[in-house]
């Protein structure tokens, strides 16, 4: 380590020293200092330049300079930074009421808390209060967050050790044509018995509607109807976890929009400051809101609706708005996707392009003939590289962040990318992914 360690700047090397990496053994945490981002684009303290392929952690769909947002959480934390939950603020009221607006269907109360995974706590709870149910299913190919209750309904790997997780959580498979047994329509028939053979105790059906960092998996347009269906004929709720899939990154405003479906919640993080502020959200229909007029809504936090973080998820939605992200997002991600296919199809390591907008992934084989992945579920909780880390490092020579997990590597840009960038970050994909093909089994 102390090689490492001397190779690392004054920053990174004091943070190294006192600030945790998350999801990693210490020894290997080796930070680098960034200092800016503008666009797509983001600067290290040594003065190297990323294109930015994943939006950091698949939430940066504004870029990096959204002035607007930036001047609306420096206007708000002049005028006022904090209020209790207790009180209203014009900030708070207004992005509640624009969430009802771009939410689909009557989705109309919301509870602000400040991550996904909080979002994800909170719909756990009103599920459970509203159904007087305790289950929860979810799936196994699904990130929900770190909190107990959402590592619980996790089905990756980061689950485990945080196990036994909180009661009444049960798991079915996913929607998942290339790497799963059954076919996507087959499993949801799955989730149907399940739900019959677990009798009256399900509170809510719980799925992100594309599945992101598990692979970025998009079920058959008649899947999401089919499962809202499924879950109702067995007196369970459905709950969305847009955190990833939410605020453009499909080309609609929201996953379930693709597929024209309202869930009974819905939950949302990231995209909704496009990553300026910490803020999650957990929206439900009037009928969900209602049972709490005369039953307490008994959850809360401290920074539950703060203002700074509210002034900046309402600029932000007028900054979608404005600049048509979403729109944008449709375009530019179909150009993405046709530039990945052709890619995919130059490289005898890439077993499957899949995705949808501005959400894409590339999932490599070590054989050209059939699956046979570089990354296994148990390498997300091991130490060292896989192949698919490698890809990812190579691609960073060439100046292009992109994240990979387990086998895939995940592409969810900046909505602002344009055209030419999605060329040159394809460009760099392209030989990054010859380190793939010359790992491949003869
Ligand atoms: C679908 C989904 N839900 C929940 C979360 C947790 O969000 P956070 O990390 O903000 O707690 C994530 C994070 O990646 C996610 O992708």
């Amino acid at each position: 380590m102390a090689s490492e360690s001397s190779t690392l700047n004054d920053v990174e090397r004091t943070d190294k020293r006192y600030v945790f990496g998350t999801w990693s053994y210490q020894s290997e945490v080796s930070p680098t200092q960034v200092v800016s981002g503008d666009g797509a684009r983001f600067t290290t303290a040594d003065g190297e330049e990323y294109l930015d392929l994943s939006g950091q952690l698949m939430c940066s769909n504004l870029g990096h300079s959204a002035d607007r947002v930036a001047d609306a959480i420096a206007e708000q934390a002049s005028e006022g930074a904090y209020f209790a939950p207790g009180y209203a603020t014009e900030a708070r009221a207004k992005l509640g009421e624009k969430l009802a607006e771009v939410t689909p269907g009557d989705l109309s109360k919301t509870f602000f808390s400040t991550s996904g995974t909080e979002a994800v706590e909170a719909a756990i709870k009103i599920a459970r209060f509203y159904t007087g149910k305790q289950k929860i299913l979810s799936r196994y190919r699904s990130y929900h967050g770190a909190t107990y209750g959402s590592i619980s309904v996790t089905g990756d790997p980061r689950r485990l050790a945080a196990e036994p997780g909180i009661p009444g959580t049960i798991k079915a498979p996913d929607p998942y044509a290339y790497g799963s047994t059954l076919e996507p329509m087959e499993s949801i028939e799955y989730i149907d018995e399940m739900l019959e053979l677990e009798g009256d105790t399900v509170a809510a059906v719980l799925v992100e509607p594309i599945v992101g960092s598990n692979g970025i998996l998009v079920p058959p347009d008649e899947y999401l109807p089919r499962l809202k269906e499924i879950a109702h004929d067995h007196g369970a709720l459905l709950i969305c976890d847009e955190v990833m899939a939410g605020f453009g990154r499909t080309g609609e405003w929201f996953g379930c929009d693709v597929f024209d479906v309202t869930p009974d919640i819905m939950t949302m993080a990231k995209g909704l400051t496009g990553a300026y502020q910490p803020l999650g959200a957990t929206i439900v229909t009037p009928e969900i809101a209602d049972h709490f007029e005369e039953n307490m809504f008994c959850h809360g936090h401290t920074y539950a609706g703060h203002p700074v973080a509210c002034a900046a998820g309402l600029a932000a939605i007028e900054t979608y708005e404005r600049e048509n992200l979403i729109e944008r997002a449709r375009e530019t991600g179909a150009y993405l996707g046709d530039r990945l296919e052709e890619l995919g199809a130059d490289h005898p390591s890439v077993g499957e392009v899949r995705g949808i907008g501005m959400f894409r992934g590339i999932e490599l084989t070590k054989s050209p003939t059939e699956r046979v992945p570089f990354g296994h579920r148990e390498d997300k909780v091991s130490k060292g590289t896989t192949v698919v880390d490698e890809v990812a490092a190579r691609a960073a020579d060439e100046g292009v962040y992109v994240a990979n997990m387990i086998n895939t590597l995940i592409i969810a840009p900046p909505l602002v990318l344009t055209t030419e960038e999605v060329d040159e970050g394809v460009d760099a994909l392209d030989i990054a992914l010859e380190h793939a093909d010359g790992a491949m089994e003869d």
